[in-house]
């Protein structure tokens, strides 16, 4: 790749601190494993391997949420860019490869000519290559990308001038959280925006628990080492003695709670020391960490959350089976 100066000066990239150097990894590890149930946070995901799994999980045949998603916003791209009024930024939370991000982009381009795109994610890795990766495509572009949480990231951005703001949550990872801090995520966002601002809400609806477990367990085994990576980053970057193979990846739905629950079981009684926390962790047999909860949504829940949060449905675009909705919320 030759140097490119102009890709440079229209790259900025700012690190947080705490994805830097990670001291709450080992914080958030060692509470979670003493926690009963055991759980860990599926933030710690996306390192740069872990990163890469999830690129691969959203193009398994059985992962119909980035494909639905993806094939919403090509179709429907132009329309939400029509909200600009020429110098609309755009916002991302948890951008990973921004692959589906590319058709708003380029639709806001094709708007007003130019664009500054702010995404925020936890893996530098990613952030970096994807960034690079624009700024090559698209000339006009300008982006300034965050490593950091969501959180971190917003406050951030809250430094900023913005002439109008268009943040976007997508690929239905509002679904990780429980449902109160959902809410108080949507709360946070809505606190940023002014009148004549939007957030988009990319949300996977409740459906046939078959295509769930389908979705979460695929056939080659893809979701299954995404889980698993986890313990590897455990043992990778705390001095974790876990062995992999002891674990086994347990995905199902939970349909009292609706929401898909991911799990590491331990398919013996084992105790499994960590070097960096100095100390060891006891497993019974069968025993599980809960490493992550995707929560599905109906129609009903969506408005109520936008109501509770100080939104207004503005739009929705769904695909024909109603498996994922496009959300254009406003301030209320
Ligand atoms: C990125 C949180 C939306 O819940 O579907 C994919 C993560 N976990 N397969 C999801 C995930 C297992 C994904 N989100």
């Amino acid at each position: 790749m030759p140097f490119d100066a102009t890709l440079e000066t229209r790259l900025n990239i700012e690190i947080e601190a705490t994805v830097a150097t990670a001291p709450s990894f080992a914080k958030d590890v060692l509470a979670g494993l003493s926690a009963h149930p055991k759980t860990l946070p599926p933030m710690y995901f996306y390192d740069a391997i872990g990163s890469r799994l999830f690129e691969k999980i959203c193009k398994l045949p059985e992962y119909y949420l980035t494909r639905t998603e993806h094939a919403l916003l090509k179709r429907f791209a132009p329309q939400i860019a029509a909200r600009a009024n020429g110098n609309l930024a755009l916002i991302e939370l948890g951008s990973g490869s921004s692959f589906k991000t590319r058709r708003l982009i380029a639709a806001l381009l094709a708007q007003q000519g130019g664009l500054h795109y702010f995404p925020i994610d936890i893996s530098a890795t990613m952030l970096t290559r994807s960034a690079k990766k624009l700024l090559r495509e698209y000339p006009e572009l300008l982006i300034t990308a965050h490593a950091a949480d969501y959180d971190a990231g917003l406050r951030r951005i809250a430094a900023e001038h913005f002439t109008q703001k268009l943040v976007i949550f997508l690929g239905s990872s509002l679904g990780n959280f429980e449902p109160p801090q959902a809410l108080a995520l949507m709360r946070k966002v809505r606190a940023h925006l002014n009148d004549e601002d939007y957030f988009l809400l990319g949300v996977d609806m409740q459906k046939d628990a078959a295509v769930l477990h389908a979705a979460y367990d695929d056939a080659q085994g893809v979701t299954a080492a995404f889980n698993l990576n986890i313990l590897h980053r455990i043992n990778r970057g705390l001095g974790g003695e876990f062995d992999p193979a002891l674990f086994k990846h347990a995905a199902f739905y939970n349909a009292a709670q609706s929401r898909v629950e991911m799990h590491l079981r331990s398919s013996r009684a084992q105790e499994v020391f960590v070097e960096r926390l100095d100390r060891s962790f006891q497993f019974a047999a069968g025993e599980t960490i809960h490493t992550e909860n995707s929560h599905k949504y109906s129609d009903a829940q969506i408005l109520q959350m936008c109501r509770r949060t100080g939104f207004r449905l503005v739009q929705r675009w769904q695909d024909d089976k109603k498996y994922f909705s496009l959300n254009l919320l406003g301030p209320a």
